[in-house]
């Protein structure tokens, strides 16, 4: 559709660093952030129409927005090693992943597939940018910011997701079924994850501008209307609690590690003679409980580090290039006085109280205060610009940097 009209890409603001949660905002259809979290999020659907006003905005005088990213754009992005990409076709179903190769990607006008896009925001500045208007929700939620392109008929097929999601129509149009149905058996004939007895509840046809959120386990599927439609779905997982005690206890253990006193071997002259020597000694038993109470593992504090550590890792095909011409750590502090340090858009910060994590591991251990106040200020506000910390030489900071973690706004 949006072919016939001379239309001109969308260039969505970057919202500002204190969001204003209890405004009504036009992206929610006039309710605050604050009264969608408590309405809406992980409970139920909404549907916003007009949820980027500036679309019919633009319509009104005479122009035509279209998507942030136009589709000869886009489709190369499936090229690209570093990107995670998945081209779906319907009709009949079949599933591939990239990169693909130029020929391998239907042209727009063909129907019956879909591009799937992952990770966008560590690729495109627009789709970047979106991703500051869901601030308000913790970045240890984020996912990421996956963009779909499809040919009139392409979609990935009725299924549901373990992720809240906001499906923001870009261009074209997209039509979504959705059901909050308790069946949600798979076929297992096919080589996606397609729901076998799909039964749609409600049905919109989305424009762009307009927006669907959905909670974890809705099902939907959404079929594309246009050549070229697009989709753009900002994702937030939820790691099971398996997950996050596995991984938390695995960095315990390596933290024990640094304990002193641990490498202590047990003694055991208290031993008697035993007429059950396939037994685990009572002596080792005893010893051993003692050790643990003393580590207190059962306690959350001590669970927390590893923890942040592990959702800070970034995704798995992140790949971090060192600045090619490094400056020194003299050139770093005058340019830190006038260009913003960022992270990288690969990159993922977090914190856990004072304590910051980047990239899976600790920034701001055994580090001077200065250094720490950088790194937190970089974690809040995904920016650091104008303090000059003294004691940059050898610090997490300015290691970060050299890793090409940390990057400065160009
Ligand atoms: C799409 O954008 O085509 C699929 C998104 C989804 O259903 O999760
Ligand atoms: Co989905």
């Amino acid at each position: 559709m949006t072919s016939f009209y001379l239309s001109k890409p969308y260039e969505p603001p970057q919202a500002p660093a204190k969001l204003p949660l209890g405004e009504p905002w036009a992206l929610f259809g006039g309710i605050s952030p604050d009264q969608f979290m408590a309405r809406y999020w992980h409970k139920k659907p909404l549907l916003i129409r007009g949820a980027i006003p500036a679309f019919a905005l633009s319509a009104l005088s005479g122009e035509q927005l279209d998507s942030p990213i136009p589709t000869q754009e886009l489709l190369k992005f499936a090229l690209q090693d570093g990107v995670e990409s998945r081209l779906v076709k319907s009709n009949p179903w079949s599933f591939s992943s990239g990169p693909f190769a130029k020929k391998a990607i239907p042209s727009v006008d063909k129907p019956n597939w879909t591009l799937l896009l992952q990770g966008m925001e560590a690729h495109h500045p627009a789709a970047a940018k979106i991703l500051t208007w869901f601030r308000f929700i913790p970045d240890a939620r984020l996912d990421d910011l996956m963009v779909s392109i499809a040919g009139i008929g392409g979609g990935v097929g009725p299924h549901f997701d373990s992720y809240d999601v906001f499906l923001i129509q870009m261009s074209g149009r997209r039509q979504w079924r959705i059901s909050e149905q308790d069946d949600l058996s798979l076929n297992p004939n096919l080589p996606l994850k397609i729901l076998q007895n799909f039964k749609s509840e409600q049905e919109w046809t989305l424009e762009p501008g307009d927006m669907l959120y959905l909670p974890p386990h809705v099902a939907h599927d959404g079929i594309a209307l246009d050549a070229g439609c697009q989709t753009w779905s900002v994702g937030f997982r939820s790691p099971s609690f398996k997950e996050l005690l596995q991984e938390g206890l695995w960095r315990l253990a390596e933290s024990l590690e640094d304990i002193p006193g641990l490498e202590d071997k047990f003694a055991d002259p208290k031993q008697s003679a035993t007429q059950f020597a396939e037994q685990l000694p009572d002596e080792l038993i005893k010893q051993l409980g003692s050790k643990l109470k003393e580590l207190k593992l059962d306690q959350i504090d001590g669970f927390l580090p590893g923890i942040t550590a592990y959702l800070s890792e970034p995704k798995q095909q992140a790949f971090f290039d060192g600045p090619e011409e490094p400056l020194s750590p003299g050139q770093f502090l005058k340019q830190l006085g006038a260009t913003p340090l960022v992270p990288h858009p690969q990159t993922r910060i977090l914190s856990l109280g004072k304590q910051v994590y980047c990239n899976g591991e600790t920034m701001t251990k055994g580090q001077a205060q200065d250094i720490i106040s950088a790194w937190q200020t970089l974690s809040a506000q995904k920016a650091l610009k104008g303090k000059k910390p003294k004691h940059l030489d050898k610090s997490s900071l300015y290691e970060a940097y050299l890793a090409g973690w940390l990057v400065f706004q160009t």
